[in-house]
């Protein structure tokens, strides 16, 4: 059902003053920036090898990430696996009897689709599974 580590989400206040570490430190090429309306995010996408960081950042102070940097500060958020069929791969996991956060996919950075699992189900890792947009 899971193909790969799609990529890691690390939480980040701002999102300009982030990427300097990953680009010109870690030199990671950053391939992508994405900002999320609907999701109350932007993000930054750098590629390691078939895998990315993410970074995250709130636009504003609501949402699960504006929460998650209050609560617990700047860091790892989630992890999120790769998967060919998301609905497949949901119908699987709530089967097995997985908490879900979304019972429907959402939209996520490049068009793909993504849903989250909710930590309580997964030994408190936030994980997302992701279908890339130009998955068959
Ligand atoms: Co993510």
């Amino acid at each position: 059902m899971f193909e790969a580590i799609d990529h890691t989400g690390v939480a980040v206040a701002d999102l300009d003053a982030s990427i300097p570490f990953y680009r010109d430190v870690l030199k990671l090429k950053i391939v992508h920036r994405e900002t999320l309306a609907e999701q109350g995010v932007e993000a930054a996408l750098f590629d390691i090898g078939v895998a990315h960081v993410e970074l995250i950042a709130p636009l504003g102070p609501d949402g699960g990430v504006a929460r998650f940097l209050e609560q617990r500060g700047p860091g790892l958020h989630h992890l999120a696996y790769r998967v060919d069929d998301i609905d497949a791969a949901l119908a699987t996991l709530s089967a097995a009897g997985v908490r879900l956060i979304d019972e429907q996919p959402r939209n996520g950075i490049r068009g793909s689709r993504v849903a989250f699992l909710h930590p309580s189900s997964s030994g408190g890792v936030l994980t997302e599974i992701v279908q890339p947009a130009n998955h068959p």
